[in-house]
């Protein structure tokens, strides 16, 4: 099998190999407090093994449970937000049949998403889609306890027990959630739900590798095993035993905090494959929530090109230098279309006749890059051989890793989000929450 590879040649002169060399160190230092658990967060490092940790009892008790909604339901409906969700639909997205939602004789159910927003137009859309259809509900929440899933799941549930009865019900939800603790967890043993345990020391967003991703992603009909299989060969990869020099994580890692440091306070992760638009916002919301605080950060954001090269890209060539460029490319597609020969020619494409799509994929992916780089965008390449569940798996793992490093160089606890609590009590205060009643005072008093 194949592996990833790191570019960063078009990052110089603003990150001088000098520089990053200076920091290597440091970052083997950083990794090695991933592995033995010796700097902040250190409660919540259960993903360092995890691939290779998991339990087969585990795999083989989340290929049961995906077999049994695969086979009971035309539509199964994640409930989940943040670290709850994206992973599994950035994976499902990345592996699946763009179109496969589409067709009437489908092998696998359709994956629908809820609990990620609190727009009522949106669930009344999707009860509506629900309706007649029979359909199962995966509820995802680590504490259990988060309003949007909480709120969509309520009004869900009821919908399948009107449809199907309270105690069939009972058979096509699971819930996945802390082993004891939340809301969640007190709901699923009153109703006898199906349940799967989110380890106390994986926090959301670094919980691909639980039932939280891989329950979701094996009843789209993704190989789960060969997903681990790609992640563990990226631990043993990654290690902390690894130089610096071959250790990609670590030269990423690295590569960011320099250029970071030297004025790029933006990071754009650009892909050419419209299949990888949630890898992009499970990366975003990986990178963002563990390095924005402490007024730090590098600031997260994402393109699809070649359509935001009609967008964005005038901003990326021409706009204010802060940003860096880091493109996920895909060495080979799964799929082959050649261009045909058009006796006319009125379109004036014979030149490209022949060729595959992917062909003149690439020379824009090239095209662009030359282009960001002479307009003074650093641009960093991660070269992934082919899009399937085993370099999926390497390329989350990579990804993951890099993060830890990454928030340790900067000196903050990769692994909390305290920010994420200031909305969500405003919002209690503003819906006068039992037990914010100061707080709603207080907010009333604003307004
Ligand atoms: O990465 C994280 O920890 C967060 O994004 C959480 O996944 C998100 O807030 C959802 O939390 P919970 O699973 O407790 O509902």
């Amino acid at each position: 099998m194949g592996k990833l590879k790191l570019n960063i040649k078009d990052v110089a002169p603003w990150a001088p190999s000098t520089e990053i060399n200076a920091m290597a160190d440091l970052a083997t230092a950083a990794n090695k407090a991933l592995h033995e658990g010796t700097l902040s967060g250190n409660d919540f490092l259960g993903w360092v093994d995890l691939p290779s940790s998991i339990a087969e009892v585990e795999i083989e008790e989340i290929d049961k449970t995906a077999v049994y909604l695969r086979s009971h339901c035309d539509v199964v409906v994640v409930i989940g937000i943040g670290g709850s969700y994206l992973g599994a639909k950035a994976v499902i997205d990345a592996l699946t049949n763009s179109f496969d939602w589409l067709q009437n004789k489908r092998e696998n159910p359709v994956i629908l998403y809820a609990g990620n927003n609190i727009s009522e137009d949106y669930l009344f859309e999707m009860i509506e889609y629900l309706d007649g259809k029979s359909f199962g509900i995966i509820n995802i929440s680590k504490s259990g306890t988060t309003t949007e899933p909480a709120l969509s799941f309520r009004i869900l549930k009821n919908k399948l027990e009107e449809a199907v009865g309270r105690e069939e019900a009972k058979n096509r939800i699971v819930a996945i959630t802390d082993s004891t603790k939340g809301a969640l967890r007190s709901l699923a043993i009153r109703e006898g739900y199906k349940t799967f345990v989110i380890p106390d020391d994986v926090g959301g967003r670094y919980s691909v590798f639980t039932p939280v991703g891989l329950l979701p992603i094996a009843v789209a009909g993704i190989n789960i095993r060969m997903l681990l299989q790609g992640a563990s060969e990226m631990a043993k990869e990654t290690n902390k035993e690894i130089a610096f020099k071959d250790n990609l994580a670590s030269i990423y890692a690295v590569t960011r905090n320099v250029l970071y440091k030297n004025g790029k306070k933006i990071e754009i992760l650009a892909s050419f494959h419209p299949k990888l638009q949630y890898f992009a916002e499970w990366w975003k919301q990986l990178f963002g929530e563990s390095e924005g605080k402490d007024l730090k950060g590098i600031f997260n954001a994402a393109v699809n090109f070649t359509t935001d090269l009609h967008s964005m890209g005038q901003w990326i060539q021409e706009g204010e230098r802060t940003i860096f460029e880091t493109t996920i490319s895909i060495d080979e597609p799964n799929e082959k279309i050649k261009i045909p020969h058009d006796s006319e020619d009125l379109d004036g494409l014979n030149y490209l006749e022949g060729k595959r799509v992917d062909d003149v994929n690439k020379m824009a992916e090239l095209g662009t890059r030359i282009a960001h780089v002479d307009g003074g965008v650093p641009n960093i390449v991660i070269q992934v051989p082919k899009l399937s569940a085993y370099y999926i798996g390497q390329l989350i793992y990579f990804f993951e890793k890099a993060c830890g490093i990454s928030g340790y160089l900067l000196g903050v606890n990769p692994f909390n989000q305290p920010g994420v609590e200031a909305y969500k009590n405003n919002m209690f205060a503003l819906l006068e929450k039992p037990g914010f009643e100061k707080e709603t005072v207080e907010m009333k008093k604003r307004l």
